[in-house]
C-alpha cells in the first residue's frame, strides 16, 4: 500500500463519479499558475463535504481558511439561492485568486470572503449576530485549531456540523512529544474534544492523491 496506488484509486473514484466541472478545473488551474500552494481538498474530498452540507441541509457555511477557494466552490454549491457562506482567508494574494475563481463559479452572490486573520475576523462574525452556522469547515492554520473550534461552537447551534480538515498529518498526531506546532495544535484540539460536554465527534482517517491525513467530524448535540 503507498501513496501511488491512493493516487490512482483517487483518480479512478474521481473518474467513475465526479463529472468533470469547468469552474473546479478552472480555480484549480489559475491556483496553480498564481503558485498558491498545492494543498486544496481532493476533488473527491470536497465533494463529501458538499454531501456532508446537502445532508445537513446547510443554509449557513462558515469556512476557516479558504486558499483559492476550491472547497469554498464546492460547499457554496451546496447551498440554496438565499444561501450564504463566510470564508475567512489571511492571505490576500490567495484572497484574490479565490474572488476570481467564486466569480467564475457563478456563487459571488453566496460567497462573503473576509479578508484578514480568522483570530481577527471570527470576534467580528461574532459581534454582528448573524445567527448561528449550520456547518462550518476548520482548514486554517493547524496550530489555532483549539481556537477556531471554540469560536464555531460559539458560532453554531444545536445540530451545527463542524468538521476540521488535516487532524492526522501522516499518523504524526500520535507523536505526543513533537514539537511541530500543528501537531501539538490538533492534540489539544484532541483533548479539547474529549472534555467537551454536548457533542458527538469522531475522526475519519483518509488516504488519496493529498496523502494520509484525516477529517474531525463534530455534531453539536447540546
Ligand atoms: N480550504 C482550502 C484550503 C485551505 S489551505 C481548500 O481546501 O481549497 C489553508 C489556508 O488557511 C491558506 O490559504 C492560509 O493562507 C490560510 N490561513 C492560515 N492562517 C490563517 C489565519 N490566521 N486566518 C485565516 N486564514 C489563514
Ligand atoms: C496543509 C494545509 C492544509 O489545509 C492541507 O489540507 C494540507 C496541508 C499544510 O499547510 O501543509
Ligand atoms: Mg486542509
Amino acid at each position: 500500500m503507498n501513496e501511488k496506488l491512493w493516487t490512482a484509486v483517487d483518480e479512478y473514484i474521481t473518474e467513475m463519479l465526479l463529472p468533470a466541472d469547468a469552474a473546479l478545473e478552472a480555480a484549480l488551474e489559475a491556483s496553480n499558475a498564481a503558485g498558491l500552494p498545492p494543498i486544496a481538498v481532493t476533488p473527491a474530498q470536497g465533494k463529501f463535504l458538499q454531501l456532508l452540507a446537502r445532508l445537513q441541509g446547510a443554509r449557513r457555511v462558515l469556512e476557516i481558511g479558504t486558499l483559492g477557494g476550491y472547497s469554498t466552490i464546492w460547499l457554496a454549491r451546496a447551498l440554496p439561492a438565499d444561501g450564504k457562506l463566510v470564508t475567512l482567508e489571511v492571505n490576500p494574494q490567495f484572497a484574490r485568486i479565490a474572488r476570481e475563481n467564486i466569480l467564475r463559479a457563478g456563487l459571488d452572490a453566496i460567497v462573503d470572503l473576509r479578508l484578514g486573520s480568522a483570530l481577527e475576523t471570527l470576534p467580528q462574525l461574532g459581534a454582528e449576530g448573524h445567527g448561528a452556522f449550520d456547518f462550518i469547515f476548520i482548514d486554517a492554520d493547524k496550530q489555532n485549531i483549539p481556537k477556531y473550534f471554540e469560536f464555531a461552537c460559539q458560532l453554531s447551534r444545536t445540530g451545527s456540523l463542524i468538521i476540521v480538515d488535516n487532524v492526522v498529518r501522516d499518523g504524526r498526531v500520535i507523536d505526543a512529544k513533537s514539537h511541530d506546532p500543528d501537531i501539538q495544535g490538533i492534540r489539544r484540539f484532541n483533548q479539547l474534544l474529549s472534555l467537551k460536554q454536548g457533542i458527538c465527534a469522531t475522526a475519519i482517517q483518509t488516504v488519496g492523491a493529498k496523502g494520509y491525513d484525516g477529517f474531525a467530524i463534530v455534531l453539536m448535540t447540546g
